[in-house]
């Protein structure tokens, strides 16, 4: 493996980790093969690109979108798909991650789609894993969530046409979001203008401003003009002690209503990684709304999971 944990000495993808440091021209790939999987007809026919290979789905955490198009886009793939039941395995009697990712790789496994509560588990089994085994971190903590930041930028492209002359917002709970923190790094790679983040000041990570962003903490300033919105979910599961004073008053000022999002261009999309929490971050009358693309998300996530997928099997 080359100093950059995700990349062979000749800069191929062997692990999708994080959207830090990963090269434009690698995400530019992930999205073109999505785009042509989009186009011809990848979501009626199987293709054979992981025919004969084992995909396992390892969810410590709960999902329902990420975990179900990873196995979507898999079977697209012909790949055969595990789905560990996580509390039915030996987890529960103490067996540690390793050992049950080696216990797996025993069973001809030939990619790990991981999501975890601990930042850095996707990282620590690509380290651990023989060569030509893959690892996808499906999302880990409050680190990372690559594939939820590449499909959001195949959405941002399909409906603004390129990356040049946006501005984005990102608004909501960006401090415990790893979704927050991926777009981020997304964005900045593909050299969008203008990248906002507008929330409390006990939701903002301390010195964001070195991601390459820009910091509102009012809703009518910092979605003034955009072309794209991106809510973010309140992560109560992640909250220690009282950053917000209530849902209530979170909504009042930082919810994504028809008002608030009137500031926007005419055109701007709204997009919401989900599940949502409808009143407290976003107003069913926006979710719902005609500028709403948060069901094209979920869609699109098959094509750029199946992207993913098919390039780490190529570089094998
Ligand atoms: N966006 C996302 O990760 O959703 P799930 O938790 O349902 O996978």
């Amino acid at each position: 493996m080359s100093a950059h944990p995700q990349l062979d000495s000749q800069g191929r993808l062997q692990h999708l980790l994080t959207i830090d440091g990963l090269p434009a021209s690698i995400i530019t790939q992930i999205l073109d093969t999505a785009q042509h999987f989009k186009e011809t007809g990848a979501d009626s026919k199987k293709l054979p690109l992981l025919a004969g290979k084992s995909v396992f789905n390892l969810f410590f955490e709960p999902s329902t979108r990420t975990r179900t198009t990873f196995e979507i886009a898999a079977k697209r793939l012909s790949a055969d798909v595990i789905n560990l039941n996580v509390a039915a395995s030996s987890q529960s009697k103490g067996e540690t991650l390793l050992d049950t990712v080696d216990n797996l790789s025993a069973m001809s496994a030939d990619m790990f789609v991981v999501r975890h509560a601990e930042s850095g588990a996707a990282h620590m089994i690509a380290r651990h894993v023989a060569a030509g085994i893959h690892v996808v971190n499906a999302g880990d903590g409050r680190h990372a969530h690559p594939t939820q930041a590449l499909l959001d930028m195949f959405t941002i492209r399909h409906f603004k046409g390129s990356f040049q002359n946006l501005r984005v917002a990102i608004i909501g709970d960006v401090l415990h979001s790893r979704v927050a923190r991926s777009q981020i790094h997304a964005l900045t790679t593909l050299k969008v203008p203008e990248v906002r983040v507008i929330a409390p000041k006990t939701l903002i990570p301390k010195d964001v401003e070195n991601m390459g962003v820009h910091v509102y903490h009012d809703m009518q300033k910092g979605l003034k003009d955009v072309d794209v919105v991106m809510a973010l979910r309140l992560q109560n599961e992640r909250m220690n002690g009282a950053l917000l004073p209530s849902r209530e008053e979170f909504f009042k000022y930082y919810g994504l209503t028809p008002e608030k999002l009137a500031v926007a261009r005419s055109d701007a999309i709204v997009m919401h990684p989900g599940p949502m929490n409808r009143g407290v971050e976003i107003d069913s009358a926006v979710a719902d709304g005609p500028q709403s693309v948060i069901l094209s998300q979920v869609t699109f996530g098959i094509f750029v999971r199946m992207a993913v997928m098919a390039i780490l099997a190529e570089n094998t």
